[in-house]
């Protein structure tokens, strides 16, 4: 008798083999969600080597100040993946961002950006007490009801330096262990 219990999508650390499911999950991502709030042509040139080349780097590196946790439905793989790091990229001053959070289409509103959060939230509630923030388009609706529904504040305003300046919108929250905690699920 079969008595194993089907397992169900989770979340875990990335790991160096990981680097080719995140560059697929990455660009498919840019071309399903980012339709209309980028310029098509930037969508169209997103490549897979390319950004295998640099999750590669990412993953292969061991560092104590940038983390990568991977969403893995077992029937598909990597179906989302998410980067945090410690005082780069900061526009508000030391702390930490979240330059990268990405769920397939075909997972989203399962909880697994949530889980994803939550998972860096604690990483960074281990590393130390430093505000966190995250860049959204502005114009990313979806993406802006999740980060103020995991708790982030609506902190600044800002343009994109590399995409024709397009409008941003800043989150943040006081400081990692509170995104751990508002990121954690209601059960
Ligand atoms: C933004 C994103 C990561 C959210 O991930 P997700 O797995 O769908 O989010 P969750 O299922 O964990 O949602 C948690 C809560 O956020 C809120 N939320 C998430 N998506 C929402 C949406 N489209 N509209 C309104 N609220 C939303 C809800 O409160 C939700 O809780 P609920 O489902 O119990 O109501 C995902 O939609 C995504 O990857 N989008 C494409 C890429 C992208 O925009 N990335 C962000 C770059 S800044």
């Amino acid at each position: 008798m079969n008595t194993q219990t089907p397992i169900g999508p989770f979340i875990r650390p990335a790991i160096p083999d990981d680097a080719e499911g995140i560059a697929r999950v990455h660009v498919r991502s840019w071309q399903e969600a980012y339709v209309g709030l980028l310029p098509q042509p930037v969508l169209d040139r997103q490549s897979v080597p390319a950004r295998l080349r640099w999750w590669s780097g990412v993953l292969q590196q061991v560092r104590d100040d940038r983390w990568t946790f991977v969403a893995i439905d077992p029937a598909a793989g990597i179906v989302g993946f998410a980067g945090g790091d410690r005082a780069r990229r900061r526009m508000f001053g030391p702390g930490y961002s979240v330059p990268v959070l990405y769920v397939l289409q075909s997972h989203v509103r399962r909880g697994l950006g949530r889980k994803l959060m939550h998972a860096l939230g604690q990483a960074m509630a281990r590393d130390g007490s430093g505000e966190v923030e995250v860049w959204s388009l502005a114009s990313n609706a979806p993406a802006r009801a999740f980060y103020a529904g995991i708790g982030g504040k609506l902190a600044a305003a800002s343009t994109d330096r590399d995409h024709n300046r397009v409008p941003l919108a800043g989150y943040r929250w006081r400081n990692a262990a509170e995104l751990a905690e508002k990121s954690a699920g209601r059960t």
